[in-house]
């Protein structure tokens, strides 16, 4: 996902747009540039890589104006490259562009055929030659603008800059967010709140279709069809110290510490804090009636879905078909008639996520999604929301937003259970209570970190690793699998501990870390038979259970990480905890980029 920042005011920008850039360096990443006018005329620096190399180029070359454009490029089109890197220009125009321009080979063989000369291999180019062109024939910058933006066919959102135009930026929003930051003297276009928190509280979200432009003193917005509409500002809660890293050496495990707080504040917006009743928003859609729940989303949030599979089925009675998005999305599914369709999402921006969204809509089922970012394109799209309220999450690897959800998640189906009458007064008051326990029990699991620490020595030199769990712990193991996968690129499997015996137990050796999820649950000694399958095959087992399950088997394993005692319900909760620690310092130990690893973004907003 590209990372956009545009700003016109007074005070020299190079330095603002570039800081700006790092606000959105968690989006991931490969290349980054800046343009200013200087004079009234483009000046552009581009670099690939990191921002520091942008940077040095530019302490190198200065770039002087009080108006630019800066972009962190996420290669789709072309490679990562100075060339490619944007912004793009013209004599006339600068761009820079998040999302696809997907009609833009037919619209490039219409501008070269017109004389128009190309110089990179990027979608985005095309835009900056079709303003120009319009430009050429006499429109002004605005309506060449705007002609230009009814010709693109895609998902996108991009801000224009140009030449000898000192005082006017032009944005427009269509799939991927736009923000208008509303400074004093100062305004400013952005992919998101986080970029602008320093300078700005101030935000304004562009809808789907608007188009918006900035001068130093304030901004006018355009609907799709041109027409001046009024959008509202709201204050952002984001600030400068949330999008810090504070005393962590990284923004992972930051939030993996903030999952106590994070937690705390999402449950504190359905759980009562006295009577723990759990209460949600209104919703048009009558539980009670409901023939099964249809769950989609993609990554982690797909797994906190899985966990919910388990939740909803168990206590709620209630069938649950779960999919992840990009292959739902073309299965053409029957759906019943008036069902639920679910949708987690930290982004709120995935968009295999939503167009799967889409697709339900289409077949008339009531759209209820979990999202972390409000004005999110998810949650506009919704009927109702549960917002996560984990705060922004940086790190590419998705560590509160998860727990978060599966909070959430929980409270959904102890609501839902509750209106089917699946479950007693007592049953639930228990389910509520431990639900509200999490938060001081994750501050608790936390203690391990040392003793995760020193055990993730073992992992760095090995070329496989594998998670078994059972039950909700089954999910966890998965996501343990695809935390270790993500950002130490060490290859890991989550399987079902009953399935090992079907194919992957021909893996086991002592080369092969076996890290078993395995709460003292219903399922434990299921899960015991399989822990002494492996080790008659000198699997090297890590053990996560509770006292009573290490007291069992723990003689089984070469390193045990004691959980403390919590009702099964919640234990996928808590024991996401170890294995993103363990995630977390094999990557640290390995020395790999944990808060962007290689070929990753934030938020995938391309198919
Ligand atoms: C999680 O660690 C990954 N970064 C990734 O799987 C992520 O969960 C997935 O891309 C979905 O993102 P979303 O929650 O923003 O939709």
């Amino acid at each position: 996902m590209c990372g956009i920042i545009g700003i016109v005011g007074v005070k020299p920008v190079a330095s603002l747009l570039i800081d700006g850039l790092k606000r959105l360096e968690y989006r991931g990443y490969d290349s980054a540039g800046i343009a200013t006018l200087e004079g009234g005329k483009l000046a552009r620096r581009r670099a690939p890589g990191k921002l520091f190399n942008l940077e040095k180029l530019v302490d190198e070359q200065p770039i002087g104006g009080t108006i630019g454009i800066g972009h962190t490029r996420w290669a789709t089109h072309g490679a990562p490259s100075e060339n490619n890197a944007h912004p793009h220009a013209t004599a006339e125009v600068a761009i820079v562009h998040n999302g696809i321009i997907e009609n833009f080979r037919e619209l490039k063989r219409e501008l070269e055929a017109a004389g128009r000369v190309f110089t990179s291999d990027t979608d985005t180019e095309i835009v900056a030659h079709l303003v120009s062109l319009y430009i050429g024939q006499g429109m002004s910058p605005r309506h060449a603008a705007a002609t230009a933006f009814k010709r693109l066919q895609g998902a996108f959102s991009l801000v224009l800059m140009f030449s000898g135009v000192e005082d006017l930026l032009i944005g427009a929003r269509r799939g991927t967010p736009l923000a208008v930051g509303v400074g004093t003297g100062e305004m400013y276009l952005a992919s998101d709140a986080i970029a602008l928190a320093p300078y700005t509280s101030s935000i304004c979200y562009l809808a789907d279709g608007d188009w918006v432009e900035i001068t130093r003193d304030g901004f006018k917005v355009y609907d799709v069809d041109d027409q001046p509409v009024e959008r509202a500002v709201r204050q952002s809660h984001v600030t400068g110290a949330m999008i810090g890293k504070g005393n962590f050496s990284h923004f992972m495990q930051k939030e993996i510490y903030e999952q106590t707080e994070a937690l705390t504040d999402t449950l504190n917006a359905f759980v009562h804090p006295s009577t723990g009743h759990i209460a949600l928003p209104e919703m048009d859609v009558d539980f009670a009636s409901l023939s099964r729940i249809t769950i989609i989303a993609c990554g982690t949030a797909y797994l906190a879905g899985f966990v919910a599979k388990y939740w909803l089925e168990r206590i709620a009675r209630i069938p649950v078909e779960i999919d992840i998005a990009s292959e739902f999305r073309y299965r053409e599914a029957p759906l019943p008639e008036k069902g639920l369709a679910l949708f987690i999402s930290q982004s709120g921006e995935t968009l295999d996520t939503l167009e799967a969204l889409r697709y339900c809509r289409r077949q008339g089922q009531y759209i209820l999604s979990i999202v972390n970012v409000p004005e999110s394109t998810i949650a506009r799209e919704s009927d109702s929301v549960l917002y996560t309220l984990a705060g922004p999450e940086i790190g590419v690897a998705s560590t509160k937003a998860f727990t978060t959800q599966l909070s959430v998640l929980a409270c959904l189906a102890i609501a839902i259970a509750r209106a089917r009458k699946t479950v007693s007064t007592e049953d639930e008051n228990r389910l509520a209570l431990a639900l509200r326990d999490a938060p001081s029990r994750i501050a608790q699991v936390l203690h391990l970190e040392e003793q995760v620490r020193d055990l993730t020595r073992r992992f760095t030199d090995v070329r496989d690793v594998l998670y078994l769990g059972r039950g909700s712990s089954y999910p966890i193991a998965l996501e343990g699998a695809l935390k270790l996968k993500e950002i130490s690129y060490i290859h890991a499997e989550g399987y079902a501990a009953g399935e090992l015996k079907h194919g992957p137990i021909a893996l086991i050796d002592e080369s092969v870390p076996v890290v078993v999820v395995a709460p003292h649950d219903a399922l434990f000694e299921k899960v015991a038979s399989n822990v002494q399958e492996v080790a008659a095959r000198g699997g090297r087992i890590i053990l996560i259970s509770d006292k009573k399950g290490i007291e069992t088997i723990g003689s089984l394993a070469t390193a045990t990480l004691e959980m403390p005692e919590i009702d099964g319900f919640v234990a996928p909760i808590l024991y996401a905890v170890p294995v993103q620690l363990l995630a977390y310092h094999t990557a640290v130990h390995k020395g790999t980029d944990v808060d962007q690893p290689r070929n990753l973004a934030k938020s995938v907003t391309v198919e």
